[in-house]
């Protein structure tokens, strides 16, 4: 652990001018930030994001472990089991060069519109706590830093950059800052990075919560970053307490360099703001060991040994096997005829969500790789295509010009037509995001050339082309496809940009096994990014029938085959930073399709392979649903292991999963506000209130064997041998070494009793092992304030054998029967109702507990 003092920190400081403070103050480049010799301060690198490490470049060339998107890692609602996760990660980290993850994303599912709900936890404040929580410890016990964005009510994407949230106190404090609060407070989180919107009249780069929140009342001593050009104003917020502006440098990007300079010359900027912010600085250097003479913290447990091993189970582990009729499911292996795998995501691995979450894996495991490698007898049918878009050109389609396995040839041109630099790449997905210097090609590139083989498999008509923003210039054996600019859609954000850009295609007829030259040429200075760097991709779409003869295809198949197995879902370019989405339907005809084969087939398995909620207006026709999230790297081989029973699937919802779209939140601003006029009700609080079913509760998830709920003690004895007592979420309290002090006990504030032990009695009444969510819901029948009909409390995972009864406790922390109310929490004397139970709409048990 960091071995750090104040007083040398603010002796470093002492020492720097103030043109090296601010210096300091925003970052070198897209990544990292700026060392300084004179402070002993290396250079220190940030990278995204929460379902891998990508570090400092983003393509094929620096691959990174893909964990399951955070929807799934909650959806586990296993505390130590994401806390491995984030070791894995900050192993991955240490690999490759990055000091702080720009992770977890911890903003709540306001609606299932938002842009990156697959990115965020729950609906739910303590269940994001909880598994935010275990998360930053698992990164920072191993000496990475951890990022809590954004910091706050950046819950939908929509005019992200300028729209200002309204929200009321109480809600701001119960829903909002709470897994902030308690990451902050709990796992000591080294950094928090303010986001783009503002919230009530102040963007939140400037505004004063940073200081009265995150300062005054939390004693937080780390570091606030902006999120990434969300820095606008010079003085107001150097005022705030924001610390460092990114990316930078300062005379690209963000407002402070020459301008804060001047500021502070002015007397309009204290200096002492600069030294604080600077101080930050190197507080965080030092906790991840960037500064000389100061040993940083030191991993105190291995490397996961096992990265694929820990990512199937961690994806399996998340599963919510949300309906399984007659038992369908697990398949028995014994007697199992012919597999159709049918389905727009069983091809494709659908790994993560899109925007800067994503990276790039080593391999990825799609269901089609996944069931074949079990040793299944599997045929496939897409059944349905029509509304994807084309995917990067790849094997076995894509060669090199040299004919030596699948990738292409760069060529870097200067204005006069000079080669001035080259790569030669294994894929054909492009994003230079931090200049061109990496490669040593200097800034000055007017034009690069893409070089390929393209080579047809079968006779057809092959759509090739290309997704990107500025001029391409694609040509097939020297004659032109298409000359064209690409332009972004008007208003469009660059996470819109990045990840759903436009596309232009071109039909190329082959015959089977011809091969074509393929030179896509595109002009740099027309990107978006014009000098700082450029992003498209080479397309490729082999031929295929209509959806009319893809379903029919598939439908036959289904009705000859014995079980049949449909990847439904959404892809990153639906689920995305940058943009909401607008419906949430299914796209394309899947709802058409899933109804088609269930219909010839009764043995059908409808597996949901999105990162959010989606419509399923058929769930009630069809045996099986489970639901997968986007299940990172080893997805295929995870779902194999759950549909043979060779892994329990272990997931409970962390979301109400809506059947329609009525009464949810939206994510459309109005006039640049968002109101959130909701209040305190998202997600089953809302449902609750107004008496809506929701297609799956919140907490909602089968598993493979069954569960009695038989009995319920309140206060009960933390020392009973055999009663494990945990806190909510089943991790022990463990302290993070924090400066100035240990780490305070949640709730902090007030200080008092840690909250109420409650002693749950479960036993597995079914044949197999398995794996339960015990959930502990808290309710106020005669509150005299406005409260929702109940509130999660507390949680704790447990495994029973067949016949094995379990007691469990499970810490209620005091701040779940607290309030917010007159500018403080507040306890609301009285009996508190208590329920547990399997999910929000199953809690056979009840107790009461009275507070004073
Ligand atoms: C995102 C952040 C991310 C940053 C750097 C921003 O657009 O909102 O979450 O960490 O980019 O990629």
């Amino acid at each position: 652990m960091s071995d750090h003092d104040e007083a040398d920190l603010r002796g470093r400081v002492a020492v720097l001018s103030t043109e090296q403070k601010i210096r300091l103050l925003t970052g070198a480049d897209f990544w990292a930030l700026y060392p300084e010799p004179d402070a002993g301060l290396r250079r220190v690198v940030l990278s995204d994001g929460p379902a891998g490490v990508r570090g400092e470049t983003w393509d094929e060339r620096d691959t990174s472990a893909n964990v399951p998107s955070p929807t799934a890692l909650a959806a586990t609602w296993d505390c130590d089991r994401v806390g491995a996760i984030g070791r894995l990660l900050a192993a991955e980290a240490r690999r490759k060069g990055v000091d702080v993850l720009l992770a977890p994303t911890v903003n709540l599912h306001r609606t299932p519109y938002g842009g990156r709900h697959f990115e965020c936890f729950s609906e739910d404040p303590l269940l994001t706590a909880r598994i935010g929580v275990a998360y930053v410890r698992g990164l920072q016990n191993q000496g990475v830093g951890a990022t809590v964005k954004h910091f706050v009510c950046n819950d939908s994407e929509t005019e992200r950059m300028s729209v200002d949230v309204r929200i009321d106190e109480r809600t701001l404090r119960e829903l909002y800052l709470a897994p902030f609060e308690a990451i902050v407070l709990e796992a000591g989180a080294w950094a928090v990075m303010a986001s783009y919107n503002g919230v009530n009249g102040s963007t939140m780069t400037e505004s004063p919560l940073l200081r009265s929140i995150l300062h005054d009342e939390w004693g937080y001593d780390g570091l606030v970053m902006s999120d990434w050009t969300a820095t606008r104003a010079t003085e107001a917020a150097a005022r705030a307490a924001l610390d460092l502006a990114m990316p930078g440098p300062a005379k690209r990007f963000g407002p402070w360099g020459d301008a804060l300079l001047a500021a502070v010359r002015a007397g309009q900027v204290d200096e002492a703001l600069l030294d604080d912010k600077v101080l930050r600085i190197l507080r965080l250097a030092a906790r991840v060991g960037g500064l000389d003479g100061v040993k940083g913290s030191v991993p105190v447990t291995p490397a996961p040994a096992d990265i694929p091993r820990e990512l199937r189970a961690t994806a399996a582990a998340s599963f919510v096997l949300a309906r399984n009729e007659g038992s369908l499911l697990p398949l028995d292996r014994s007697g199992l005829g012919r597999v159709a795998l049918i389905g727009p995501n069983a091809e494709i691995a659908r790994t993560l969500g899109g925007g800067s979450a994503t990276v790039y894996p080593p391999y990825t495991v799609s269901p089609l790789d996944g069931l074949r490698a079990a040793g299944l007898d599997v045929a496939f049918a897409p059944g349905t295509l029509g509304h994807l878009r084309t995917a990067a050109a790849r094997a076995p389609w894509l060669l090199r010009p040299d004919g030596s396995g699948p990738g292409a040839d760069i060529r870097f041109f200067s204005p006069s037509g000079e080669v001035i630099g080259s790569e030669q790449r294994d894929g054909a997905v492009f994003r230079w995001m931090n200049g061109f210097a990496a490669i040593g090609v200097p800034e000055q590139i007017d034009r690069l050339e893409v070089s390929c083989v393209i080579r047809a498999t079968e006779a057809g008509i092959y759509q090739l082309g290309a997704t990107g923003i500025g001029r391409f210039r694609l040509l097939a054996d020297d004659a032109v496809v298409f000359d064209e600019t690409l332009t972004a859609r008007e208003g469009a954000d660059w996470g819109e940009m990045l990840m759903a850009p436009p596309v232009r295609l071109g039909p190329l007829e082959l015959a089977a096994g011809q091969s074509v030259a393929v030179r896509l040429e595109h002009y740099v200075h027309t990107s978006p990014m014009a000098g700082a760097g450029t992003f498209f991709q080479l397309l490729l779409e082999a031929p295929h029938g209509t959806d009319d003869e893809e379903m029919e295809a598939a439908v036959a198949l289904a009705a000859g085959s014995d079980v049949a197995v449909i990847v439904v879902g959404t892809t990153a370019e639906v689920e995305s930073e940058g943009f909401d989405r607008t419906s949430l339907a299914l796209p394309g005809r899947q709802d058409e399709l899933v109804r088609k084969v269930a219909a010839a087939n009764p043995r059908t398995v409808v597996v949901v392979n999105s990162g959010a909620p989606v419509l399923m207006p058929w769930a009630g026709e069809v045996a099986a649903v489970l639901l997968t999230w986007f299940g990172g790297q080893e997805f295929g081989n995870a779902l194999a292991d759950v549909l043979l029973g060779e892994a329990e699937p272990g997931g409970r919802l962390p979301t109400t999963w809506p059947a329609s779209e009525v009464g949810l939140p939206s994510a459309q601003p109005d006039d640049r506000t968002l109101s959130y006029t909701e209040g305190l009700f998202i997600g089953y609080r809302a449902f609750d209130r107004d008496g809506r079913e929701p297609l799956f509760p919140f907490g909602h998830g089968r598993g493979y064997t069954t569960w009695s709920y038989d009995s319920i003690t309140v206060d009960c004895d933390e020392a009973n041998p055999g009663t494990a007592l945990l806190a909510p979420g089943g991790t022990t309290p463990q302290n993070l070494p924090r400066t100035g002090g240990s780490t305070p006990p949640y709730p902090p504030d007030p200080p008092g009793k840690p909250g109420i032990a409650v002693c749950v009695e479960v036993r597995n009444t079914g044949s197999r092992p398995g794996r339960e969510v015990v959930q502990v819901y808290a309710s106020r029948p005669d509150s005299t304030v406005e409260r929702p009909a109940k509130w999660l409390a507390g949680f704790a995972v447990v495994d029973a054998d067949p016949g094995e009864t379990v007691t469990v406790g499970i810490l209620l922390p005091e701040r779940a029967f607290q309030h917010w109310a007159d500018g403080g929490w507040t306890l609301e004397a009285g009996t508190f109702a208590l329920a547990a139970g399997s999910s929000s709409a199953s809690l056979p048990l009840t107790a009461g507990v009275t507070l004073k």
